[in-house]
């Protein structure tokens, strides 16, 4: 992709990372094309876009095939549901959407000699027995286990990807994203940050899964929306990897008690049981984003927290 390009398409454009990214994009001077289904995306992240006419919108579930889309430049995929909540009751649909799906978008590209931006997670390290996780450490993941349809999907999505890129010359760059959190959120999510948020604004006990010595870290999404561009923009990222996250580490219990002190309530907070196959640790090695994009997180937890609790807070009260 160079610096001509003009037409990005977004799957899951109308999920919280790919809607950010949408007005990423369009605020740039690209014309956008979204293919979403729905499933945990939501229209009103879009609705400020309606009038555009360099805006385009598809309600399709990428398992079903894609839409007739033209003069695509670049593909950003990052249709899929990404809940730990959902990793039960929709694990089929995430192994699928990562897979026929995944292979629909590339097909797309391949027929249209797009760059494909791939959404992959740090998911696919599993429980790392290495860390920081470099983009070469390959991971500790079970096969069969309760995060499988979404770790190994997209473990899958990677390889049909690389797959692409040797055996038809594709342009495919892979981003495994850590953490990310942000305005936009749903509160019933079941990830950590709106979690605790919405707890803590409705003054109920917030629940830290286990002893809460877990640590992850955490991005603010428009760092990762930078990244994501960059990537796409990098010549030297074709066939290639990186991890963008942050890597400043917290424990879950510590994040529990900041939340708790940005929203100024005291709920208790509560252990409950361990979430199978939770990883204990989780911080990415940024090394390559650093040296090789120029990028690096940059806005404060505080900071993104107070963002997001306030955007919380306005659609808890509406
Ligand atoms: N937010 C994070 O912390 C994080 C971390 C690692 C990876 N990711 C990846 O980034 C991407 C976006 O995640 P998010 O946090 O914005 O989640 P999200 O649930 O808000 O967004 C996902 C979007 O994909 C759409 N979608 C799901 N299945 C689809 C299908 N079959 N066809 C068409 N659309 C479909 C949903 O409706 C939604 O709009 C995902 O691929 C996720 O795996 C996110």
């Amino acid at each position: 992709m160079g610096d001509d390009v003009t037409h990005a398409v977004v799957t899951g454009g109308a999920g919280f990372v790919g809607s950010h990214l949408v007005d990423e994009l369009l605020g740039s001077g690209f014309r956008v094309t979204v293919v979403d289904d729905f499933s945990t995306g939501v229209r009103r992240n879009l609705d400020h876009h309606r009038a555009d006419d360099r805006f385009e919108l598809h309600s399709v579930d990428l398992k079903q095939g894609l839409p007739a889309i033209e003069d695509a430049d670049v593909v950003f995929h990052l249709a899929s549901r990404a809940s730990p909540g959902d990793f039960r009751s929709h694990g089929v649909d995430i192994a699928l959407t990562n897979s026929v799906g995944t292979n629909r978008v590339l097909d797309l590209a391949l027929e249209q000699d797009a760059t494909v931006v791939l959404a992959s997670t740090s998911e696919v390290y599993g429980d790392p027995e290495v860390h920081p996780q470099p983009e070469s450490y390959v991971g500790h993941v079970s096969v069969r286990g309760a995060r499988s349809p979404y770790d190994i999907g997209k473990r899958f999505g990677e390889t049909l990807g690389m797959a692409y890129a040797r055996q038809f010359d594709l342009d495919v760059r892979t981003v495994r994203i850590f953490n990310t959190y942000g305005p936009r959120m749903r509160p019933d999510d079941g990830r950590v940050v709106p979690t605790f948020v919405s707890q803590a604004l409705s003054g109920d006990p917030l629940t830290v899964h286990g002893d809460g010595t877990q640590t992850r870290s955490f991005c603010y999404v428009s760092d990762l929306v930078t990244g994501l561009v960059e990537v796409a923009r990098e010549p030297s990222m074709d066939g290639d990897v990186v991890n963008l996250g942050n890597d400043e580490e917290i424990t879950i219990l510590a994040l529990a008690r900041r939340i708790r002190e940005l929203v100024d309530r005291s709920p208790e907070i509560v252990h409950v049981d361990g979430r199978p196959d939770d990883p204990t640790k989780r911080r990415p090695d940024l090394t390559r984003a650093r040296e090789r994009l120029d990028w690096q997180p940059t806005t404060p937890l505080d900071e993104g927290l107070r963002r997001t609790i306030e955007d919380l807070r306005g659609r808890l009260e509406t």
